[in-house]
C-alpha cells in the first residue's frame, strides 16, 4: 500500500468538492442544471435511487407466493444490508418520493414504528448514510451555520423572474447571521456574498443531525434550535445575531436529515418545534430573533407501546397530525431471517465453523416466536408457508392459503423474539465453545438457557420453551436423520449395489417369466417375491402397480445396457430411493453400532470414516463437527424401534 498516494488522493477528492464563487457564478451553474437547487427530500430520494431501482420480478418465486404478485419496487441501495424488508423500504421510499414532489408528505414527519430489533435504527441510519455516500455536495452561503441556499439572497421582488428563467423553485429567507453580514460587510450588495460548496457528514455535523432521547431534566430546546452564546453577550448587544450559536439539530440538519431517536421517550414540550418545522418549514431562533427557515427530512422511530401511549393523549393531536407512521415488523420469512444472522456473523470477528443448520434453527426460533397460532395448520407448517415452501403431508401438498393465514393474524410480527436475542445466544454459544465450532444443538441449548433467564412473562416463556424443546428439536432431528442416512448409504454403497443387482435379477425373471439363475451356485429358482415387495414398499408401490414397475425397471435397464451405458444402483431414481430407504430400515442396528465409538471393529471403523468424509464433502461439516453430530444422532435417532 502506498500511503502517500492514498493521502494525496483523499486530499484531491476533498479539493474537488471545494469551490468558491459569487451568486452570479452560482446562477450560471443553475442555468446548466437547475436540479442543483433541489430541496432536501428530493436530494435524499435521488441519492438512494441513484443506486438503481428494479421492480420485483414476476419470475421470482417470492413475488408470486409471498407478495401476491405485487411488483414491488426494489431499491438496490438497501440490497446488501436488509433482508425481508422490501415492503417497509418501498413505503419509506414512497414517502420520500411524495415529499420530493412537494406533496403533503413534504410537511410530515416519517415515523418508523416497530418492536425492538426490527431494524428501525438500521433503516434510519441507512437513509441518512445515503446523503454521505451519494449526494452531490451542496452550494451554500459561506460561513452560514445552517448552510443555506444561496438563492435566499435574492429579494422577493426578483424571485418570480429568476424562478422562470432558471426553472427553479425558491423558498425561504436569509438566516439572521447572513442577513447581518450582508448588511454590514457587503452593504446589501448581495451579488458579492461568497458562495462555497460542501458535502454531508454525520460526524462533521453537516446536513445530518441526530437527536437522542433526553430525559425531562436534561432536555433543553437548545439541542434543537441552538442557543445564545453568553460569552459573546458583552461584545455584542442582545439583539445582535452574532451572539447566536445556531448549532441545534434543526440547524445542523438543514438541507438534509434530522433524526429523532426513540422520539416519544422525550417530553412532549420538547417536540413542539417539530410542528412549526413541518407545518411552516420554520423553526424558532434563540432569543428575540425571527423564525428561521428549515428544509429537511425528519425521521423518527419508536416502539408500539410508546406509540399507543402517545396516541391516546388528545393533547398530542397537533403532532400526530404531522406524522406518517410506517410499521417495521419483524421478518417472518425464514430464509430472509437467516440472511440477517449470516450478515451479522460475517461482520463480527468470530471466525468459527458453524455446523450446517445452525443458523437455520436459530432463525426458526425467532420466526416461530413471532407467529400467531392458527386453526388451519400447525406453527411449523405456517412458518414454512410464510417462507414460500411447499409443505407435503402424507404425499400431497398442503393447501393453505397464505393470504388467509395473514388475514386471521392481526398485528403479526410486532411481537416475539428479537434479532438481538438470537445473536446474543449465538455469540454465547460461540464463546462457550472450546472446540472452534458450534452445532445446532448448542445454539438450541444457549437459546433455552437465555429464555429461562431473560423472558419474564410466564406464558411466553412456556410457549418459547415448547418451540425450542419440541418443535425445533424434532424438526432438526428429522433433517439430521435424512442427512446422516444419506451419508450412511454412501458408506454402504457396496451393499446398495448388491441389493440393486439382486432386485434387477428378480424383476427381470418375473417380467420375462424365466427362472432365475443364482449368480454363485448357478441353481435355478423362482423370483423372490418377498424380497421384491420389501423394496417396492419403500416408495409406496403396492398391489397391481408392482407388475408395471418391475417391467419398467427391466426395460429401462435393458435399454441402457444396449446403449452401452453403465448401470448402477443410482441409474433409476425411483429404484435408488427405494433401495436407500430399504437399506436404512434394515441397518438401523448397524447404524447404531457404527456410530458408537466404543464397539466399532475395523470394518465398521472404515465405514464410519467414509460417513464422516461424505458429511464433510457433501454437506459442509468439518471432521470435528461431523463427529459431534454423529454422536448426537446415535444417541437420539434410531432408538430401538
Ligand atoms: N430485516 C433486516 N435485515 C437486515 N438486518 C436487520 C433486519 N432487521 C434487523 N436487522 C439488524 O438487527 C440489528 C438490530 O436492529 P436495530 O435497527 O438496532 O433495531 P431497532 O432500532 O428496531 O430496535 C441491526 O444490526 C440490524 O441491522
Ligand atoms: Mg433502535
Amino acid at each position: 500500500m502506498d500511503f502517500l498516494k492514498l493521502i494525496k488522493q483523499q486530499r484531491a477528492e476533498g479539493q474537488k468538492e471545494a469551490w468558491t464563487g459569487t451568486l452570479v457564478d452560482y446562477l450560471e451553474i443553475l442555468r446548466e442544471n437547475p436540479d442543483i437547487a433541489k430541496l432536501s427530500a428530493r436530494r435524499l430520494f435521488d441519492s438512494v435511487a441513484s443506486y438503481g431501482i428494479e421492480s420485483m420480478n414476476e419470475s421470482d418465486p417470492r413475488c408470486k407466493k409471498l407478495f401476491d404478485g405485487d411488483k414491488l419496487k426494489i431499491y438496490d441501495y438497501f440490497k446488501d444490508d436488509f433482508y425481508g424488508h422490501e415492503r417497509v423500504i418501498a413505503k419509506i421510499m414512497r414517502f420520500l418520493k411524495s415529499a420530493s414532489l412537494k406533496g403533503e408528505e413534504s410537511r410530515q414527519v416519517l415515523l418508523l414504528m416497530g418492536p425492538v430489533g426490527s431494524g428501525k435504527s438500521a433503516l434510519a441510519d441507512a437513509v441518512k448514510k445515503a446523503l454521505e455516500k451519494a449526494a452531490e455536495p451542496i452550494f451554500h452561503l459561506e460561513g452560514c451555520p445552517v448552510r443555506e441556499e444561496p438563492l435566499h439572497l435574492l429579494p422577493r421582488s426578483l424571485r418570480d423572474q429568476f424562478e422562470k428563467a432558471l426553472g427553479v423553485h425558491i423558498e425561504g429567507d436569509l438566516c439572521p447571521i447572513c442577513r447581518h453580514r450582508l448588511m454590514e460587510e457587503f452593504k446589501g450588495e448581495y451579488e458579492k456574498f461568497p458562495i462555497v460548496r460542501s458535502g454531508f457528514s454525520q460526524r462533521g455535523r453537516r446536513g445530518i443531525a441526530v437527536v437522542p432521547p433526553m430525559d425531562a431534566n436534561s432536555q433543553d430546546v437548545s439541542a434543537l434550535i441552538g442557543s445564545e452564546d453568553i460569552s459573546k453577550l458583552d461584545k455584542y448587544s442582545e439583539n445582535d445575531p452574532r451572539v447566536l450559536s445556531l448549532d441545534g439539530a434543526f440547524n445542523v440538519g438543514n438541507r438534509g436529515v434530522v433524526e429523532f431517536v426513540e422520539i416519544f421517550k422525550n417530553e412532549i414540550e420538547f417536540l413542539h418545534t417539530i410542528i412549526t418545522a413541518t407545518q411552516e418549514k420554520n423553526v424558532p431562533t434563540p432569543g428575540k430573533n425571527a423564525m428561521l427557515y428549515f428544509d429537511g427530512v425528519i425521521i423518527s422511530h419508536c416502539n408500539e407501546s410508546e406509540w399507543n401511549r402517545f396516541k391516546s393523549e388528545h393533547t398530542n393531536e397537533a403532532i400526530l397530525d404531522r406524522v406518517v407512521k410506517i410499521e417495521v415488523p419483524y421478518v417472518l420469512e425464514l430464509t430472509q431471517e437467516m440472511k440477517i444472522y449470516d450478515k451479522m456473523l460475517r461482520r463480527s470477528d468470530f471466525r468459527y465453523h458453524l455446523a450446517p443448520h445452525t443458523i437455520k434453527v436459530a432463525a426458526m426460533f425467532s420466526v416461530m416466536s413471532r407467529l400467531k397460532s392458527s386453526q388451519k395448520c400447525d406453527l411449523l407448517t405456517k412458518m414454512k408457508i410464510y417462507d414460500g415452501q411447499e409443505v407435503v403431508e402424507k404425499g400431497r401438498t398442503k393447501k393453505v392459503d397464505i393470504k388467509d393465514l395473514r388475514d386471521e393474524a392481526k398485528n403479526e410480527g410486532m411481537d416475539g423474539i428479537s434479532t438481538r436475542f438470537i445473536t446474543k445466544a449465538i455469540d454465547s454459544a460461540l464463546t462457550d465453545s472450546d472446540k472452534g465450532f458450534i452445532t445446532p444443538m448448542r445454539v438450541i441449548d444457549a437459546l433455552i438457557k437465555q429464555v429461562k433467564e431473560q423472558v419474564v412473562d410466564e406464558e411466553k416463556k412456556k410457549n418459547y420453551l415448547e418451540i425450542l424443546q419440541k418443535l425445533i428439536r424434532e424438526e432438526y432431528l428429522k433433517i439430521l436423520e435424512g442427512e446422516i442416512a444419506k451419508a450412511f448409504v454412501t458408506a454402504y454403497e457396496e451393499q446398495a449395489q448388491s441389493l440393486f443387482d439382486n432386485y434387477l435379477d428378480n424383476a427381470e425373471s418375473f417380467t420375462t417369466k424365466q427362472k432365475l439363475k443364482d449368480r454363485v451356485t448357478n441353481e435355478e429358482r423362482e423370483p423372490d417375491e418377498k424380497f421384491m415387495k420389501a423394496i417396492e414398499e419403500q416408495i409406496g408401490i403396492v398391489g397391481s402397480s408392482r407388475d408395471g414397475f418391475r417391467a419398467d425397471v427391466t426395460a429401462y435397464m435393458f435399454a441402457k445396457v444396449r446403449r452401452g451405458q453403465k448401470v448402477d444402483y443410482k441409474s433409476y431414481e425411483p429404484l435408488k430411493e427405494a433401495i436407500e430407504s430399504y437399506l436404512i430400515a434394515t441397518v438401523k442396528d448397524l447404524a447404531r453400532i457404527v456410530t458408537k465409538s466404543k464397539s466399532r471393529d475395523n470394518e465398521q471403523q472404515k465405514k464410519y470414516s467414509e460417513m464422516v468424509e461424505t458429511m464433510v464433502k457433501d454437506y459442509g461439516y468439518t471432521p470435528e463437527s461431523a463427529e459431534e453430530i454423529i454422536t448426537f444422532a446415535a444417541n437420539n435417532l434410531w432408538r430401538d424401534s
